[in-house]
């Protein structure tokens, strides 16, 4: 009888397979969304899908970064519990993220989920979070977001040992980012922009021989930093965020999920605690995940699905040929 080597108190290794089928889900019903020009359209038939598919599962599941609060969103907001029945787990999800790439049909946008032990997921409110993220290799705290961003750029050049030129920043195009351009222009460092979709650009953190990207700086999403974090527990490397609560509303929002200190930087291990699994299948094309594609007669999808108690990352490429079961999203 073969052993079961899953680590005392982790999550089934079973759900690595099933929260792949959850974003695969998701993704194929936002593809034929896109291009469409309809953001709304293109979410909620992820949304969809990604609600139908958690609500097969064995688990006990409580959305803990979803769609929105429950008087503003009717499925998969904050607090709605899913899943057939079995381990009791906390959820984060974006079943669409990059709904303005996938309604434009650009690169990049994403079906993502996160499952984590009950309990061990920030409950944080849809507000922006400032975000900086490393990749695996660098010294813990080395950098922090209390630090100008040359200074971050300069001490990734020095362990990294080449010049700040050779450093390349992700940001997220925004006029909102001017003045951090301009900061880190100055040292002479690169800056790829992004259109949209910062989980991704903190993963490519992850690989920098790869994407070329060594350091995520900028604010986002919220959900978004949580989402990232979970990935960043399963691959390495390092990412502090703290959330931007710039008027009371969004305060008294984030009192009411349990938050009572308004400046404080979390880890990544503070966002996503215990064993994690992240899973991301591609909707357009995008240099994490192929976008999906239809063929007379199958559908074909890409995933990378993670799990941070082993560390494993694994891209699945999957042939649907039954797709009949996705004719229902
Ligand atoms: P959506 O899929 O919800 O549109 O999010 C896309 C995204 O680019 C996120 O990746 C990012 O965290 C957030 O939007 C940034 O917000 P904003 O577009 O308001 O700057």
């Amino acid at each position: 009888m073969p052993q079961d080597r899953t680590p005392k108190g982790a999550l089934d290794r079973v759900l690595t397979i099933e929260v792949m089928r959850v974003t695969e889900r998701a993704a194929v019903s936002a593809a034929r969304m896109r291009g469409r020009g309809d953001e709304r359209a293109a979410d909620q038939a992820a949304v969809d899908a990604m609600r139908r598919e958690l609500n097969r599962l064995a688990i006990e599941g409580i959305v803990v970064i979803g769609e929105g609060e429950r008087d503003e969103a009717p499925m998969l907001y904050i607090g709605e519990a899913v899943g057939a029945g079995g381990q009791r787990v906390d959820i984060a999800l974006d079943p669409l993220e990059g709904t303005t790439l996938c309604a434009k049909d650009m690169p990049n946008s994403l079906a993502t989920l996160a499952l984590a032990s009950g309990g061990s997921l920030l409950n944080a409110p849809d507000v922006y979070m400032e975000k900086v993220a490393v990749g695996p290799g660098f010294p813990d705290g080395f950098i922090d977001l209390d630090m100008p961003a040359d200074e971050m750029i300069r001490r990734v050049a020095k362990e990294k040992g080449v010049s700040e030129r050779e450093v390349t920043a992700c940001v997220l195009d925004r006029p909102r980012h001017a003045e951090l351009i301009e900061t880190i222009r100055k040292t002479g460092a690169a800056i790829r922009l992004i259109g949209d979709g910062d989980i991704q650009g903190i993963i490519h953190t992850t690989e920098p021989m790869e994407t070329g990207i060594d350091i995520y700086i900028g604010s986002g999403g919220a959900p978004e930093g949580v989402l990232a974090s979970a990935a960043l527990r399963c691959t390495g490397g390092q990412m502090q965020g703290r959330l931007i609560l710039k008027t009371d509303e969004h305060k008294a929002r984030a009192t009411r999920m349990g938050i009572t200190d308004y400046e404080r930087i979390y880890t990544h291990e503070d966002m996503a605690k215990g064993d994690v699994y992240f899973s991301a299948t591609g909707v357009t094309d995008g240099a994490l995940c192929q976008g999906v594609k239809f063929y007379p007669g199958y559908i074909t999808t890409e995933t990378i699905v993670m799990r941070s108690s082993t560390g494993t990352v694994r891209t699945i490429k999957a042939k649907h040929i039954d797709y009949s079961k996705f004719l229902l999203d």
